[in-house]
């Protein structure tokens, strides 16, 4: 049954309030001239007749209630009914209320959003008043630049953290993943890395998180830097609707400075909060699960999100995409690691037995990798660092053995020089976010190492160690 609003609605008077909602709204692709009617309603879903014909999955509509207008998203199309996720949880729907089109989602990101926080919507949550719309309006799905007109990623970048500009340096327009089980340190890592100052400007998508680390987050750890940056937050009380979005809009916001010629930054914590909320509202479309309870849409959602990083256009900036993501108990193999592994251009992981030591970062620097570390390294860093990973994998390998006296000084030099060495190296590795960026990771290593040597050669094995990176 398809009901026109023109004239069901139109008669009543009702079609100017909706005219002048959709004015309120401001989108030019506003149409009202599709409508229908509610339906069923379950939890996390209603369904709407009239519609089907009109809208395409992925659409928004506008649901017009006894509290105001509600925005939803069209999660599936049948012929007689279309399902629209609810962006608000608690909103009332009820049956035969009037349902609108709203066509995609879009934001008008501007300049002068930097400094400020605001949610998935795009609207200011921070109390600093109103934000002014920029010139373009971005579909926040919007496509990522066709690869062949992109730039090619080739200038590394220092990022301040020790442990990752030594072992797996990073270059600008890199995707790059912090693997971690909870509470292990990804949060604080990469309030770290968004300190970083080769960037111009940092989106930080909050997705999921606790309300308490939001703050945390945006006040204590970026600091002064907060006003190069902007916030999408959607915590973890949010509707999954709001927690998928937030992602999508804050590479929207990357893309309107990448544009511009900007090197952005943009981070999410954590991107398996967004898979867990894709995989809410897949699973009230009744998609059926596919890898652990996850929907197929999830693991089509993930590359379409990272592929938008990346360089830009020639001519145009970068987007460096450093994304947290859970590991369900300690699993490094799920479904959610598994997959963003194979779209990253690196991966960063963490052990909690580093950080039950205190050895934080908690970084592995033996599982961790940077696919275009050659870029950022010289030749000699290069020969470093594969160095510097024999001595660490001599040294781990051989800890129980040593630990029951089974080893005697003397019979194996390298062992001996990894014994002298690898607690130095470890000890440089450690920063806190209270710590400076180090400026130059491998002239501190050099130091370090000098020190601990008594000033004689730093390091043997023909690699001198104190080159600048
Ligand atoms: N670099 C660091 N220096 C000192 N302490 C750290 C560091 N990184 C993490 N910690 C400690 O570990 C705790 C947990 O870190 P964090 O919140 O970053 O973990 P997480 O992996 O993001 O956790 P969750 O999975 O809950 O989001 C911090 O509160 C802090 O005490
Ligand atoms: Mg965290």
């Amino acid at each position: 049954m398809h009901e026109d609003i023109s004239t069901g609605v139109a008669a009543s008077g009702k079609l100017e309030q909706l005219a002048a909602l959709a004015r309120r709204y401001a989108n030019p692709e506003f149409s009202v001239t599709h409508g229908g009617r509610v339906r069923t309603i379950a939890a996390g879903h209603y369904t709407v007749t009239g519609l089907s014909r009109h809208i395409r999955l992925g659409e928004f509509v506008a649901h017009r209630s006894a509290t105001g207008i509600h925005l939803g998203e069209v999660i599936r199309v049948e012929p007689d009914v279309a399902f629209v996720s609810p962006i608000e949880p608690g909103e009332p729907i009820g049956i035969h209320d009037t349902v609108i089109r709203k066509g995609a989602f879009r934001i008008a990101p501007n300049d002068s959003w930097c400094g400020r926080t605001i949610n998935a919507l795009g609207d200011p949550i921070d109390g600093h008043g109103p934000l002014s719309p920029g010139t373009i309006r971005r579909p926040i799905s919007n496509s990522a630049p066709p690869s062949m007109t992109r730039s090619r990623v080739e200038k590394g970048f220092r990022t301040g953290v020790r442990a990752i500009d030594i072992f797996s340096p990073l270059c600008l327009g890199q995707r790059l993943g912090i693997f971690a089980g909870s509470g292990v340190g990804k949060s604080t890592l990469l309030s770290m890395l968004a300190r970083a100052d080769a960037f111009d400007k940092v989106v930080i998508a909050l997705v999921g998180e606790r309300g308490r680390e939001v703050r945390e987050f945006i006040e204590d750890t970026l600091g002064p830097n907060m006003a190069k940056a902007v916030a999408v937050v959607a915590t973890s009380d949010e509707s999954p609707m709001l927690r998928k979005m937030a992602p999508l809009s804050a590479m929207t916001i990357a893309e309107h400075f990448r544009d511009q010629g900007d090197n952005v930054l943009f981070i999410v914590d954590s991107v398996t909060r967004f898979a867990h909320a894709i995989r809410e509202v897949a699973t009230a479309a009744g998609e059926p699960p596919i890898a652990r309870g996850y929907p197929a849409s999830v693991f089509t959602e993930l590359p379409k999100l990272l592929e938008r990083a990346g360089p830009g256009e020639e001519g145009k900036g970068t987007i460096t995409a450093i994304i947290s993501i859970l590991v369900d108990g300690d699993n490094h193999n799920d479904p959610i690691a598994d997959s963003t592994r194979g779209i990253l251009d690196g991966h960063i992981v963490l052990d909690r037995s580093l950080a039950e030591e205190g050895r934080y970062p908690p970084i592995n620097p033996l599982a961790s990798i940077s696919r275009l570390a050659r870029k950022a390294w010289t030749g000699d860093q290069e020969k470093l660092v594969s160095r510097l990973k024999t001595l660490i994998h001599r040294f781990e390998e051989t800890r129980d053995l040593r630990l029951i006296g089974g080893y005697r000084l003397g019979s194996d030099p390298d062992l001996d020089m990894a014994i002298k060495q690898v607690p130095v190296i470890y000890e440089i590795l450690k920063q806190t976010p209270h710590d400076r960026p180090a400026a130059d990771a491998y002239a501190d290593l050099a130091q370090a190492l000098k020190n601990a040597m008594g000033g004689g050669a730093a390091m043997q094995g023909g690699v001198p160690a104190n080159r600048r990176a």
